[in-house]
Order: structure tokens, then sequence, then C-alpha cells
């Protein structure tokens, strides 16, 4: 596995129709897209406390609420804002092309 890293579309702006979330695998990495106010941000799913997938979190304003214990996470950043977790999460950059969101990955 190289270091570059590089765009891989997620999903189509579309889908996001009906749902500010959509979970994808990109290059072996469980992956939570969300939108918010028009924008997407891109987040490592498992919960960075303990075992637990950000898809089902709450979302508030950038915050996003793991389902588990409640930490809580700023989408944007990754950066973690309540304890249990003590530490953040990944983030992902992302874009729109052509009606597709990509992930930098
Ligand atoms: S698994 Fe997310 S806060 Fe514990």
């Amino acid at each position: 596995m190289g270091l570059l890293k590089r765009w891989v579309e997620a999903a189509k702006e579309e889908e996001f129709a009906d749902s500010d979330r959509k979970q994808v695998f990109l290059d072996g990495k469980d992956v939570l897209v969300l939108k918010i106010e028009g924008r997407y941000h891109a987040i490592h799913n498992v919960c960075s406390h303990a075992f637990a997938l950000m898809v089902g979190g709450l979302v508030e304003g950038h915050e996003i609420e793991c389902p588990l214990h409640g930490a809580r996470f700023d989408v944007r950043t990754g950066v973690n804002l309540t304890p249990p977790a003590v530490r953040a999460l990944a983030v992902f950059d992302t874009k729109v092309e052509a009606g597709a969101v990509f992930v930098r990955i």
C-alpha cells in the first residue's frame, strides 16, 4: 500500500436525498459520509473509544454522538469533544464532482 492518497467515489449526491448519511467501504476502510448543511464530511465509522459504528449516531449541528457510550466528535475535524473517548476519529477530505461525492483515502 502506497503513502499517496487518492480520491475515491463514495456515493452519488442523489443518495443523500432521503438520508444525511451513508456508510461506505473504501480501500478496506469503513467510512461514514455525512451531509450537513449542504456540505459533505467523511469520518472513520468506528468509534475511537471501543467498538461501535458511528453510522447509528445522533447528529446535532456538526457533532456526532457515539450510539454506544455517548462520546461526541466534531465531524469536521474528528476531534473528541466529550468522554469516554480520549482520541479523535480519523477524518477524510471530500469533494463533489459531476454529482458524485469523492473521499480522499
Ligand atoms: S464506543 Fe463510542 S463512546 Fe464508547
